[in-house]
């Protein structure tokens, strides 16, 4: 199987995004749909499509916000706050973008693409694990398609 090659203006997902917990796993998977979706968009569609992004943002950190406080996760203040910048920086871009500048869209939608890799790596893999561990008392198993090696 290929890789996924993902550019600038194609952001789509990998099971290497995939980090063991469901509930995140499908969020995560509609988090870079929408992005996906704003980096395809033609001008008339793009406020629409980030109107939509902005309501899933909301809920997609919202949920893990919940998670990490009903677990008691040792590291939630600089997980909610990474959250935070990201959904000031959306609401700015969506006034900016009110007002017929979509070009800003555009490089927030480049600047979510850029930023999702990482922190989904390192601050939501880390709840991933934690959340899987606390339901289960084990560590996640991840399946990944392409993940195995097969023999010659
Ligand atoms: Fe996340
Ligand atoms: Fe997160």
């Amino acid at each position: 199987m290929l890789p996924v090659m993902n550019t600038i203006e194609n952001f789509l997902w990998t099971d290497d995004f995939l980090l063991g917990y469901q509930p995140m796993d499908d969020t995560h998977r509609e988090f870079v749909e929408l992005v996906n979706a704003m980096l395809a968009a033609d001008d008339a569609g793009f406020p629409a499509l980030l109107d939509r992004f902005s309501e899933h943002a909301l809920a997609h950190f919202e949920h893990e916000r919940i998670w990490m406080q009903e677990s008691n996760f040792p590291a939630t203040d600089c997980h909610v706050d990474e959250h935070g910048a990201v959904m000031k920086s959306v609401e700015q871009v969506r006034m900016i973008v009110a007002t017929g500048n979509i070009t800003e869209g555009r490089r927030l939608a480049r600047e979510l693409a850029k930023w999702f890799p990482g922190h989904a790596d390192y601050m939501d893999a880390s709840l991933a694990q934690w959340m899987v561990k606390r339901n289960t008392g084990g560590a996640p198993i991840v399946l990944r398609r392409g993940a195995a090696k097969q023999e010659a």
